[in-house]
């Protein structure tokens, strides 16, 4: 385990701890990574000991897979295993990646009824892409709990920084249908960013430049670090002082769909003319022939990578062919020609877009498995120089690890070293809505601005002022339009009772009263509108107010937009409430509600939601109640091999020893019926008969099983027996004789004479009822039930034992100072009392074998 130094994670609040899970699930392979309260976070293992998960997800008949075992199945079951599933996010069925998607995978493609992605099974069941995705979030959840051993709900998933409103809507989506609850999402360049700082120090500011070529795309991610010494980050002395890592996202590039995936299915070309025109064939119409190719293609790639030469070989690829053919890199690489200017256009373009240079950049981070493809590393170091990409972080794990960090830190639950996020969105948002009709009869036209343009900082607002004077709508839209990519139309939301809000300003005074919304960045990379208030100034002195009305230079356009930042993110900036400015005028607000409507792709409902949680629910419960049973198969079978072999042993054998012929016929012949039983039976078979079938045999088995046990227990619990009546016996000597001392000095008795009767009177009852019992066990043969059970012994040897030991402890009565005169004991003297007894000991304690 490879331990983060000085990053041991201690949980600041005393109760309610729970652990964070942080997974970055990317086209091809997920990562996870667990936050415990008290350990250091470290990346998941999966069943096999792996730290990488394929991000499949299957059905071989009814069983359920994940992992490379979902991936595999491919071969065999092309429609039930779903692979590359992250293309399908928040995508509807038009798209240019769902056209990638299909020209690589075999899967069964449904529209929604929200025109987003479906996959139907080859049984006819359709899952929503939210549910596929949420499958395997369930079942790393499951994974991390069985190691966390407790409850893991929260998450924290990381994404492709490009990603649209939709397709993060589609994460939040699959994780709450997963049974999770996300503490956020982030970018997965900011992630390995904040990886980065985790272990470093930037006293002078350093820029990185984070290049993840990953299976289904490529992205570039420019982050500026700083450090800010504990000494001068101006906090006070009250809270603890630590140095202070700001991380600041600059800007982004990428490609979407340019990756390794799109390699292996130029790959996947090459081999599949290869076979065609070998063979006079078309593979293309075998899904199962091109899963193998495709599985093929990934292999070959990787071979590849560190070999010019590489041989595709699948056994009976199709039509009975088993297919064998050698591929040169130089082959492969002659198809990659025109992709070169694509893989390093997303470092550009990161450039371009935070107006940087190379100059200005320390190093190159180069993340991703398709960054090990020669080709593409090449196409980096050709536009960076060599001199600038750096070796020395762990490529695999960073995105997962940052993660995993990063929801540490905004848990609050744990203490981490201080490092500040600062994140933008890559594209232009905008505002608009219709202007007011100038006259009745006019047209009105549609305003809009830009109110959040590309690399504005998520948690920034905007507050938009509006002259308008009746209900309207506002809608929010990605600027540039991205056809094939993802809808523009984000949100509307209608302001409801606009005239009343203004009415009611205009009679308290106010002059011109407008509509203030507030826009919001989220720190997940959202665009929400968070309030919406009319707003006016009242005038103390209403005759100034009129005068000022006229000559106030009053904007005579009533529908200015004026959309300045405000400075902080006080809400209450956003919100004035009816406070006296320093004008001396009042500030008149009256909160206004307004309808939001999702536009385009809809997120999921609460009710969809729900019906896929529940959903997925049915086959958890279905396949643990499976795993029971076989289970409970397992032990009937076990114990059947067991019991045949108990009942062929030897003459000398115990369980032949204790048992009798009859039992023995009794049992064969149940055994039998049950074998048979389970053979035909044993698949289908539910819990409880398969349970009732072992316990009618271990009924049988029992009687002989105690028989041998107690013929192993009864002689020591005799001996114990024995022992504490012969001690019994020295008590009754020694108090005798005592009695008689004390009559004769005339001392108080520590026992009365009925009492030392008594215990004689014990001692031989329990003598006698031994010895009749063990003279009637010895007469019984070994087979037969006992009659004298090694419990009994040790009841009636500690009930006799208790009486004696109370005796014995009693005090020696002292004679009272002021005596009647009739006591002739007021000079006893005291004894010390001996303590010494035989004690009986619980033999069924022993240890014994088991017949
Ligand atoms: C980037 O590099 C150029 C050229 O070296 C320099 O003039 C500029 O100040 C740098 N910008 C930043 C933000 O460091
Ligand atoms: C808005 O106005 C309608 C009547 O036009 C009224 O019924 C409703 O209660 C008002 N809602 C609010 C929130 O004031
Ligand atoms: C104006 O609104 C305030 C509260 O928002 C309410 O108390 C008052 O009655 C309203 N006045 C008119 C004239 O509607
Ligand atoms: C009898 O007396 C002796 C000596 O005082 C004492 O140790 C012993 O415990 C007594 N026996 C009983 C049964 O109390
Ligand atoms: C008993 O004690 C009394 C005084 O307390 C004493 O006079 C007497 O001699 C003692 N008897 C014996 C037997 O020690």
């Amino acid at each position: 385990m490879r331990l983060l130094a000085g990053l041991l994670l201690i949980s600041v609040t005393q109760f309610a701890l729970a652990s964070i899970l942080a997974i970055d699930y990317g086209t091809e392979w997920m990562k996870v990574s667990l936050v415990k309260p008290g350990s250091p976070f470290d990346v998941l293992l999966n069943r096999d000991s792996k730290r990488k998960i394929q991000s499949s997800v299957g059905w071989k008949n009814n069983d359920r897979l994940f992992g490379s075992d979902a991936f595999n199945i491919a071969t065999r079951f092309p429609k039930d295993s779903f692979s590359s599933l992250k293309y399908l996010q928040g995508q509807t069925t038009d798209t240019d990646t769902i056209s990638f998607f299909t020209s690589i995978a075999n899967a069964d493609i449904v529209e929604t009824t929200r025109k987003t992605v479906s996959l139907r099974r080859s049984d006819g069941t359709e899952w929503s892409v939210e549910e596929l995705i949420a499958m395997q979030f369930a079942y790393v959840k499951e994974l991390a709990e069985s190691t966390a051993n407790e409850k893991v709900v929260d998450v924290v998933v990381a994404i492709p920084p490009y990603y649209s409103q939709f397709e993060r809507q589609a994460v939040l989506d699959a994780i709450e249908i997963s049974g999770l609850k996300s503490l956020g999402i982030i970018n997965d360049g900011t992630a390995v960013a904040v990886n980065y700082a985790m272990t470093r120090t930037f006293p002078t500011p350093e820029t990185h430049l984070i290049y993840d070529a990953g299976a289904g795309s490529i992205r570039a991610t420019i982050a500026t670090f700083s450090t800010t010494p504990a000494s001068d980050n101006g906090e006070t002395s009250k809270s603890k002082k630590k140095d202070s890592t700001s991380v600041e996202i600059k800007a982004i590039g990428y490609s979407r769909q340019i990756g390794g995936d799109e390699l292996d299915r130029r790959l996947r070309e090459i081999l599949i003319d290869k076979f065609n025109s070998k063979s006079q064939k078309n593979i293309r119409t075998d899904s199962r022939g091109m899963a193998k190719l495709w599985k093929e293609a990934g292999r070959v790639k990787g071979v590849l990578s560190a070999n010019a030469e590489a041989v595709a070989r699948v056994e009976n690829l199709a039509f009975d062919i088993d297919f064998r053919s050698s591929v040169s890199r130089e082959e492969f690489e002659n198809v990659l020609t025109d992709l070169k200017p694509a893989f390093s256009q997303p470092i550009l373009d990161a450039l371009e877009n935070a107006k940087l240079s190379l100059d200005n950049i320390t190093s190159v981070i180069l993340m991703g498995g398709s960054s090990r493809v020669p080709i593409i590393q090449q196409a980096v170091r050709d536009t960076v120089g060599d001199g600038k990409v750096a070796q020395n972080v762990n490529a695999d794990e960073a995105v997962v690890l940052g993660t995993a960090f990063y929801g540490a830190s905004i848990s609050s639950q744990f203490k981490t070293k201080d490092i500040k996020v600062q994140d933008v969105i890559p594209y232009d948002i905008q505002v608009s809505y219709l202007a007011e009709a100038k006259a009745a009869d006019a047209s009105s036209r549609t305003l809009t601005s830009v109110l959040f343009p590309a690399h504005s900082k998520y948690g920034s607002k905007k507050i938009l002022t509006i002259k308008r004077k009746n209900d309207f709508d506002i809608t929010l839209s990605y600027k540039s339009p991205q056809p094939g990519v993802f809808p523009s139309h984000i949100s509307q939301a209608r302001l409801l009772n606009v005239s009343e809000a203004i009415a009611n300003l205009t009679e308290q005074g106010a002059i011109d009263p407008v509509i203030k919304v507030t826009l919001a960045l989220t720190e997940s990379g959202f665009v929400i509108i968070q309030d919406a208030v009319a707003f006016g100034e009242v005038k103390e002195e209403s005759i100034a107010a009129k005068l000022k009305g006229f000559f106030g230079g009053s904007s005579a356009d009533s529908t200015t937009l004026d959309t300045s930042e405000t400075p902080s993110v006080d809400p209450s900036s956003a919100a004035p409430t009816g406070k006296p400015n320093k004008r001396g005028n009042n500030e008149g607000t009256i909160q206004l509600e307004f309808d939001l409507t999702p536009l385009s792709i809809h997120p999921l409902t609460y009710a969809e939601k729900k019906l896929s949680h529940e959903r997925l629910l049915t086959i958890q419960r279905s396949e643990r109640s499976k795993q029971q049973r076989e289970e409970q198969r397992n032990l009937l079978e076990s114990y059947l091999y067991r019991l045949r072999d108990l009942t062929g042993g030897g003459e000398d054998a115990p369980f032949i020893i204790f048992s009798k012929a009859t039992e023995r016929d009794e049992i064969s012949h149940l055994l039998d019926k049950t074998s048979d039983w389970l053979n035909e039976n044993g698949e289908t078979a539910d819990l409880l008969d398969l349970w009732s079938k072992r316990e009618a045999l271990e009924a049988l088995e029992k009687p002989i099983q105690t028989r041998h046990m107690e013929s192993e227990i009864l002689l020591p619990s005799i001996q114990d027996l024995e022992q504490a009546l012969q001690a019994g016996q020295v008590f009754l000597e020694s108090a005798r004789q005592n009695y008689t001392m004390e009559e004769a000095s005339g001392v108080l008795h520590k026992y009365t004479w009925e009492e030392i009767e008594d215990v004689e009177t014990r001692l031989k009852s329990t003598a006698s009822w031994l010895e009749e019992k063990v003279k009637a066990q010895k007469a019984l043969p070994l087979n037969e039930d006992p009659v004298l059970l090694s419990s009994d012994v040790i009841s009636r040897g500690k009930a006799f034992q208790n009486h004696v030991m109370r005796l014995l402890k009693r005090k020696i009565p002292k004679a009272k100072p002021t005596s009647t005169g009739t006591d002739s004991t007021a000079n006893s003297t005291t004894l010390p009392v001996a303590e010494e007894t035989t004690t009986i000991q619980d033999s069924s304690t022993h240890g014994h074998d088991e017949l």
